[in-house]
């Protein structure tokens, strides 16, 4: 046939065979032939044909352009901590038609966390993801220039003043949600079992929105606001991040979702113009008025997409965070009933009442410090960092191959990884670095006060965002460093701590399932599978 004769041509002998079987069969089999082909050629390459030795190694793989995808996907800290022991801290993987270099430890974090903006950029690599959910102009949707000016205007809105406001309303959410929503007060249920995950979720943006987000988004939260906020998450996945648009129903309500939401904002701008609303230390009154260094003002659209990227920045982190410290409460009473000591110790009055949380008294509270701490040590909520490298970047020989003493570049064109919680976990570093040991914060001259002395006190750089310290080299860096760190630190802190002395105060909690909850990777933050656990009343409170 006409077939056979082209490949003849081609120089590839058909068997005889092949040609009686039917067709279907025939199409499998060589489907399956060209399969085993392509990995076949892929393999033989990689162990067969020298490595460029002035690139990074790279990761073993059998599937051309899937690469590593699944190996990374089930379990990066496994793929991450297996790959180091064979390559060492730098090496590239393909995941998907990318090229993407991890460079692992504090050196490797400074490389990219620290690189340039000649060398990398985090707009190139996360803009396709993020743009469609929080809008257009702001964040990786304009130069790296604007968006430290932007970081600059959240911070002016998280004043100390502002975050001193907050506690007291993030108590009053918190006796709303367990009182009327659980039902868990003398007068109801004296238990109730929750998957903690979804509950934490509402309660973070229910304390989120009560305080940074503002009046009139706390009063949305039952009504449309949720929904918008549920499509526009659909659209914030790891399919979004590897395939920024495809036409499934997800994206499209994600687009709608975009828009409504957008204009949700624009509404409450207007309507606060128009006169009367009362909204002291919101994020939104701080930022209208804000303009950048050459005169021009954020617009009202720019506000409400600044808005939409803070509420999913700190959403999905927190809630995350929360829940894991108090899965880790829940499986350690004593450190439940340590951490209630020390809330009677700092605010035990003399009618034997506890006094209010404050901004203050969390810098005091060592033990709730350490909770928080120790949890983002082992649960990061963001596993890899991206950047898109832009110009070739020297890898010097102590970080690329010590041993042989040859020093590689990560090209253009390539992605650079940081994964900071692979040194926050290193058995190199820490002391039963898998285990949760808050009390290792407590440690005078521990490794932990060194990490966070690094961290916090380490050079003072200004990148536009006030002074803030780079942080690039420290092996604790749960907050990101160098210019993308984050500016919702000092929030988040008040707000969890807020919420968890809320919860040692009145309940004590128990893990409803046979053993501590494994992770969950393939979400864009690291959650745990199946968290229930259960809240019961404190005796004194029956
Ligand atoms: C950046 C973690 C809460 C706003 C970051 C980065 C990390 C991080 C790792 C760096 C990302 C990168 O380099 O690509 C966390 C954790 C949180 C948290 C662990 C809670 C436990 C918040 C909250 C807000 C917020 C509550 C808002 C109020 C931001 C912003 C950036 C950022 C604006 C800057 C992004 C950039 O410069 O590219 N955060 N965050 N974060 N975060 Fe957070």
């Amino acid at each position: 046939s006409s077939k056979t004769s082209l490949l003849n041509d081609l120089g590839i002998q058909i068997p005889s065979w092949y040609m009686t079987l039917p067709l279907p069969l025939q199409i499998v089999i060589g489907l399956f032939g060209s399969l085993t082909a392509i990995i076949g050629s892929n393999v033989l390459r990689q162990v067969a044909l020298p490595q460029n030795k002035n690139l990074p190694p790279v990761v073993f793989h059998y599937i051309p352009w899937f690469g590593s995808a699944a190996y990374y996907g089930e379990d990066p800290y496994k793929f991450f901590f297996e790959c180091r022991d064979k390559y060492g801290d730098v090496f590239t993987f393909i995941l998907m038609g990318r090229r993407i270099t991890v460079a692992l430890g504090p050196k490797g974090n400074n490389l990219s966390l620290g690189g340039k903006t000649s060398q990398v950029r985090a707009e190139d690599a996360y803009t396709h993801l993020t743009t469609p959910v929080f809008g257009k102009g702001v964040v990786y949707d304009c130069p790296n220039e604007m968006l430290m000016q932007q970081k600059k205007f959240i911070k002016s809105g998280l004043t100390t003043e502002a975050l001193q406001s907050y506690p007291p309303l993030i108590d009053d959410e918190c006796e709303e949600f367990f009182d009327h929503e659980l039902g868990l007060s003398k007068t109801k249920k004296s238990t109730v079992k929750v998957d903690l995950l979804k509950s934490m979720s509402e309660l973070i943006i229910l304390t989120a929105s009560r305080t940074l987000q503002g009046k009139e988004v706390r009063a949305g939260i039952n009504g449309k606001f949720a929904q918008y906020y549920e499509d526009l998450d659909g659209g914030f996945t790891p399919l979004n991040f590897m395939f920024p648009n495809l036409p499934l129903p997800s994206y499209r309500r994600r687009d709608k979702a975009q828009k409504a939401m957008s204009d949700f904002y624009m509404k409450i701008i207007e309507d606060r113009k128009k006169g009367e609303t009362d909204h002291e230390h919101d994020m939104i009154s701080s930022l209208q008025g804000s303009v950048y260094k050459d005169g021009v003002p954020l617009t009202d659209r720019d506000i409400s997409h600044i808005m939409i990227a803070l509420l999913m920045a700190g959403q999905h982190t927190s809630s995350a965070t929360s829940s894991w410290t108090l899965l880790h409460l829940a499986d350690r009473p004593d450190i439940q009933e340590q951490l209630y000591q020390e809330q009677i110790n700092y605010f035990k009055k003399s009618d034997g009442t506890l006094g209010p949380m404050t901004y203050e008294s969390i810098k005091e509270l060592p033990l709730m410090d350490s909770i928080i701490r120790e949890t983002l040590r082992m649960h990061a909520p963001i596993h890899s960092i991206y950047r898109k490298v832009i110009s070739d970047i020297p890898v010097p020989p102590s970080l690329a191959s010590p041993s042989e003493q040859q020093s590689y570049i990560i090209p253009k064109g390539h992605f650079i990884l940081a994964a900071p919680g692979v040194s926050q976990m290193d058995p190199r570093i820490w002391s039963n670095s898998t285990t949760w040991t808050p009390e290792r914060w407590l440690e005078e001259k521990g490794v932990g006060q060194t990490a966070v002395e690094t961290y916090t006190k380490s050079e003072q750089v200004d990148y536009g965002f006030g002074s803030v310290s780079k942080g690039t080299e420290s092996p604790y860096q749960p907050f990101g460093a160098g210019r993308h760190r984050c500016v919702g630190e000092q929030f988040a802190y008040t707000q969890l701590s807020t919420i968890i002395a809320y919860i040692v105060r009145h309940y004590t909690l128990k893990l409803e399932v046979p053993t501590f909850p494994e992770t969950n990777y393939r979400t864009m933050i690291v959650l745990p599978k199946n968290p229930q656990v259960s809240f019961t009343l404190r005796k004194q409170e029956v």
